[in-house]
């Protein structure tokens, strides 16, 4: 049964929507521990949107401000609580989506990785294909192998980048878990025929 934290290289790579396609393929629960930015469409409310099978768990932590859960909490004046970011008890498959990248502070003593060492999760690392991205995606394998969190692969988001995607693979030594397209439009239609189509789910279990 497939429990796995979805991490990336970066705000904005395509955790949330990579996230959502891996959720409905798998009927999984999904949690986002800690939202920071409550203007417009959040990633729990993507992913209800982008996976209809997924049973979206709530935000440990809803945070006003889009910026680092840490300052985040500052600024609402919230107390960010190891206990409430204990990893939800739930039966059957869950993706759990990190905010932002893999050394994120949630608090200034406990940073992304920190967490997901304690759930005792493998990850995924989300990158994406662009220039810039292979020193990204190989610090993001060495932070989390450096608390001993299994890296299950990395999957890609954006143009074909052979080069770049063969790189990360033979110089990381991580799997390669397939490369999801920019989807225009991105619905939960497309996401399901392209996550499907392009995603080795062979490789997750
Ligand atoms: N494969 C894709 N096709 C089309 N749009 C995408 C795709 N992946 C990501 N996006 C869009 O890019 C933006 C950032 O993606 P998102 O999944 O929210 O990133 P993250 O969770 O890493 O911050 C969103 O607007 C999302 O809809
Ligand atoms: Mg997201």
């Amino acid at each position: 049964m497939i429990r796995t934290i979805v991490t990336g290289t970066d705000t904005d790579v395509g955790k949330t929507v990579f996230a959502a396609g891996l959720s409905q393929a798998l009927k999984a629960s999904y949690w986002k521990p800690a939202q920071a930015g409550l203007d417009g469409e959040t990633d729990s409310q993507a992913v209800a949107r982008l996976a209809p099978e997924a049973r979206v768990l709530p935000e440990a932590y809803r945070l006003n401000t889009p910026c680092s859960p840490h300052e985040a909490a500052r600024v609402d004046g919230v107390a960010i609580d190891d206990a409430a970011l204990s990893l939800p008890q739930v039966d059957g498959p869950l993706v759990v989506e990190g905010a932002g990248g893999v050394l994120v502070p949630y608090r200034e003593d406990l940073l992304a990785a920190d967490l997901f060492a304690k759930w005792n999760l493998p990850a995924i690392v989300v990158a994406r294909t662009a220039l810039g991205t292979i020193s990204h995606t190989l610090l993001s394998i060495e932070a989390l192998r450096a608390r001993d969190i299994a890296v299950t692969g990395v999957a890609f988001m954006g143009d074909a980048e052979p080069v770049a995607e063969g790189a990360i693979t033979r110089i990381g030594q991580v799997a390669h878990l397939g490369r999801l397209p920019r989807l225009d439009p991105l619905d939960a239609g497309t996401l399901a025929a392209a996550f499907a189509a392009n995603i080795r789910m062979d490789l997750l279990a």
